[in-house]
């Protein structure tokens, strides 16, 4: 499918983004693994999740969708009878490596060309301190992953990358484990997984960057509601910024202080937003955000400590920089190469297509803006999230953009493209196929 969209007029309404889609891979896989039901509601309906979905009920698990309410009926897993596939998704492959290394069966989990190519080691190297059975492709580097399951023990594990898969990999692996873990992060990252553990009625400790965790645990069953997407909402909140008139209200949104630092990034580049009716539900925060035109960003530099806290951001504040007044830097940004594309090449790359004046580093970017991006015939590298970021640089370019590729927003995303109609948004679509 591409996208064919021209320089729009302003964003004007109220909208709620769907179910956060980390929350919603934790919440399927926490219900599985725990003792009775999980009601879930609002959750993602994005492939990735599709994919963890399907993975548990390859295991076994029953899991219902009804309207919009799924229900899992937690339960021991059963050994696959086929192979895993994780589809394009890091998360369910990561997560699920940590819970399968630690259950009496033999498990091969897969998934397309993109997550074929990802890092495995950083999750294969602390599964076997904890005396689990894993290979991978490549000396032990790629998936496919094959896990013989074990009876496993808690480590004290420092992590080299900042990382919410990795650490959430080795806590679910903890619950199967015996004795304790402790992990220690380089940088705080998202930490839905510790929040969800106690909402099961698991124990968990933090403090500062070190993590504890008890083994063996017994989880209860919950009802969950998801809060939205705060990733996806960013979309519409960088379009908000940037096209003149707008102004608009983002309900329901999560705003965990681990996912919202784009929020820092936009206030220090001058951008104006309130947040308002801020609440806890289901241990996250959440709450709205109204969102108005901001004449002229300014650039920012964007330091490596902040960097798990805006990681699925950074494509997208690299479209803010290229037309903000000004120098945009990013450094301590190398894990982006691992992404689902290498997402410093692939958004220097297409950015350049538009006149954008950004030069591509080993670890991030540097922008000098510039007054006007120019439309043209850009690629997604089949990444959501440089789909989504391409899409609104074409809101703001002169001329026309074609966007190939666009298709795969769906992967965290499927109602991208409807909910920016909803606010009055016009664009084509040239192939109805939906590929
Ligand atoms: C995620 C963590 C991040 C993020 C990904 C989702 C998660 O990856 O980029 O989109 O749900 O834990 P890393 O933890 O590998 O940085």
């Amino acid at each position: 499918m591409d996208i064919i969209v021209e320089k729009n007029s302003r964003l004007k309404g109220e909208i709620e983004v769907p179910g956060d889609k980390s929350i919603s891979h934790r919440a399927l896989i926490f219900g599985s693994i725990s003792e009775g039901r999980t009601e879930i509601s609002n959750i993602s309906k994005s492939i990735d999740c599709l994919s963890t979905l399907n993975c548990l009920k390859n295991l076994g698990i029953k899991i219902e969708e009804k309207q919009d309410l799924v229900t899992v009926q937690g339960d021991e897993l059963k050994e696959p009878k086929n192979i895993l596939d994780c589809g394009n998704s890091g998360t369910t492959m990561r997560l699920l490596s940590g819970v399968l290394s630690g259950q009496p069966f033999y498990s091969v989990l897969t998934g397309d060309s993109s997550l074929r190519n990802r890092p495995m080691d950083r999750i294969i190297k602390p599964l076997k301190m904890m005396g689990g059975e894993i290979y991978g492709r490549e000396n032990n580097r790629f998936p496919p992953l094959t896990i013989i399951g074990k009876k496993l023990s808690g480590i004290n594990f420092k992590m080299e990358v900042a990382s919410a898969q990795v650490k959430s990999c080795i806590i679910l692996a903890t619950l199967f484990a015996n004795g304790y873990t402790r992990i220690e992060e380089p940088y705080q990252t998202r930490d839905h997984t510790e929040r969800m553990l106690k909402f099961f009625n698991g124990e968990i400790e933090i403090r500062e960057n070190k993590i504890f965790v008890i083994g063996n645990q017994k989880l209860k069953g919950r009802e969950i509601y998801i809060p939205g997407d705060f990733s996806s909402a960013c979309y519409f909140i960088a379009g908000s910024l940037l096209i003149p008139e707008s102004e608009i209200l983002i309900k329901n949104v999560g705003l965990n202080p681990t996912r919202t630092g784009f929020l820092k990034i936009i206030e220090r580049m001058g951008g104006k937003f309130e947040i308002l009716n801020k609440k806890e539900i289901c241990n996250e925060p959440i709450g709205d955000i109204r969102i108005y035109y901001t004449k002229k960003l300014n650039g920012v530099e964007i330091y490596p400590e902040e960097v798990p806290n805006i990681i699925d951001e950074i494509p997208l504040i690299a479209v803010l920089g290229s037309v903000s007044r000004g120098k945009t830097i990013v450094s301590g940004a190398k894990e982006l190469r691992v992404k689902e594309s290498d997402r410093i090449k692939s958004i220097t790359t297409e950015l350049k297509k538009m006149k954008a004046n950004i030069e591509e580093k080993e670890d991030g970017f540097i922008i000098e803006g510039v007054d006007r991006l120019d439309g043209a015939i850009v690629d997604s590298w089949d990444d959501h999230r440089i789909a989504m970021s391409l899409f609104i640089a074409g809101l703001i370019a002169d001329g026309k953009t074609v966007l190939k590729n666009a298709g795969c927003v769906k992967i965290s995303f499927p109602e991208f493209f409807d909910k920016f109609k909803g606010l009055g948004v016009y664009f084509e679509i040239s192939d109805q196929k939906g590929e």
